[in-house]
């Protein structure tokens, strides 16, 4: 972990929040590469779950909402860890992250990882919601909430979405953004944040259809974890049991991924029934049933929930990607990242800087790429001049660049058989080949698809 951590600072994809006042636990801020690899892996979830499939449409809701909202939807109530203090050091931590399993359990038998002592207050129910104020006004009535999940503007825009865009059912509504969660104790890097971001999809069914789309969804999350790369032997299910599912949930399926601090959930998979949709019903009087029109009844739809935290997949990427090896005798360090969520897909080089007539061939080449690369909607092309090819060639395999291309002298006609052509360089083996200038792009497009 401490390499990746050192690597994502280093080369610019995740640095710790406000880090030159000192940082703040569970914030992370994402730099120039980081924003580029979040936008390809969000840009493949919109493209294969809302913008190929014809029952899927988006939403962008507000991340303030009527605090009623999170009353209705139990999270006022409920959305708790178990928080314990111990009275030697005063060092607080979640009771069931060091070994306290459930409420039978005394607090007696376990030890403070802090100080080693074993004398606690009692356990009492953390509300993980960040609560603020609306306003001038710093009263309860003014209060707010930042939401927990975005789950919960997709289900106060279901009658709106339904009243504007009729769709038939089963349909869905896809949404990215943040959610906020006041997490007792933050760790493991961007894996457990107090900001973090989600992709999520409430999927409404027939009562009868739940099993059914429970199950595609289940195969498409799977179909997902391939495309953005994750490999297959490290993805789990994990049926939860009702005791450990969240109060709305009938069925749970959590997809958990190895990473180097143990197998942790990634993404989970729930069947929420109908909980939301009566839950808002009661709690806001407005009428959230589905006039079905096959059936000729109202009634209130059934939801099924993948729900893909944004920060835990590009973790799971980054750990699945990271290799160490040795390349013409020397040891490197790449990422063997998925071109199509690579933050570069290709590295622009004239072999020497100080030769205008390859530079201006590069430039050619390079602005060329870049022209084409706006229609892939997954740009990143570079260019570099810096230092010898060979530790061009290192910088960009450290941020996972699947392609560098070389611009030399038989590129502007040294050898007349190879002119126009360019050295292309393959990031996993480092294997290099001669091609067409012409052809740089359809390679590139290619392995991106
Ligand atoms: N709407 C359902 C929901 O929010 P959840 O299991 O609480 O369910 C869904 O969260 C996903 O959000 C998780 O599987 C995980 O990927 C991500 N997530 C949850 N808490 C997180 C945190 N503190 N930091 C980063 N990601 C988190």
């Amino acid at each position: 972990m401490e390499k990746i951590v050192s690597l994502c600072k280093r080369r610019g994809f995740v640095f710790p929040g406000s880090e030159i006042y000192g940082g703040l636990a569970g914030t992370y801020d994402y730099g120039p590469l980081g924003v580029l690899l979040k936008e390809n892996l969000e840009r493949l979830w919109l493209q294969m779950f809302r913008d190929e499939r014809d029952d899927m449409y988006g939403v962008d809701a507000a991340i303030l909402m009527n605090p009623k909202v999170w009353e209705s939807s139990g999270h006022v109530a409920g959305f708790a860890d178990p928080l314990v203090e111990c009275k030697s050091c005063h060092t607080r931590f979640r009771a069931d992250q060091i070994g306290w399993t459930d409420s039978k359990m005394p607090m007696a038998d376990i030890t403070c990882p802090e100080c080693g002592k074993s004398d606690w207050a009692d356990i009492k129910q953390f509300n993980m919601m960040f609560k603020m104020h609306a306003g001038a006004a710093e009263n309860e009535s003014a209060a707010v909430y930042l939401r927990p999940e975005t789950a919960g503007g997709i289900f106060t825009n279901f009658k709106n979405i339904v009243d504007s865009t009729h769709p038939k059912l089963p349909f869905g509504i896809a949404q990215i953004g943040k959610a906020f969660r006041n997490e007792i104790a933050p760790r493991d890097f961007i894996f457990r944040a107090r900001e973090f971001e989600q992709m999520e999809v409430e999927y409404f069914v027939r009562s009868v259809e739940w099993e059914q789309a429970f199950l595609m969804w289940q195969g498409l999350m799977h179909e997902y974890a391939r495309a953005v790369g994750l490999p297959e032997e490290s993805v789990h299910e994990l049926e939860v049991p009702e005791a450990d599912r969240a109060h709305y949930s009938k069925r749970t399926i959590d997809f958990e991924f190895d990473y180097p601090f143990g197998r942790k959930e990634l993404w989970g998979l729930a069947y929420r029934g109908d909980f939301d949709l009566s839950v808002h019903e009661a709690g806001s009087g407005a009428s959230l049933g589905y006039l079905d029109e096959e059936n000729k009844e109202k009634m209130v739809p059934h939801v099924i929930e993948p729900s893909f935290g944004v920060d835990r997949t590009i973790l799971a990427i980054l750990v699945s990607a990271y290799r160490e090896d040795e390349l013409g005798g020397e040891g490197r360090t790449y990422l063997a990242l998925a071109p199509r969520i690579a933050p570069v897909k290709a590295a622009v080089f004239p072999l020497l800087k100080n030769r205008p007539e390859l530079v201006a061939k590069a430039r050619e080449v390079y602005s060329m790429l870049k022209k084409e690369s706006v229609s892939w909607r997954t740009a990143g092309i570079v260019w570099d001049d810096n230092g010898n090819i060979g530790k061009r060639y290192r910088r960009q395999d450290e941020i996972g660049t699947p392609f560098c291309i070389t611009i030399d002298f038989d590129t502007l006609g040294e050898s007349p058989n190879l002119a126009d052509t360019v050295t292309l360089r393959h990031r996993d083996t480092g294997e290099q080949e001669r091609i067409l200038v012409t052809d740089i792009a359809n390679r590139i497009q290619e392995a991106i698809r």
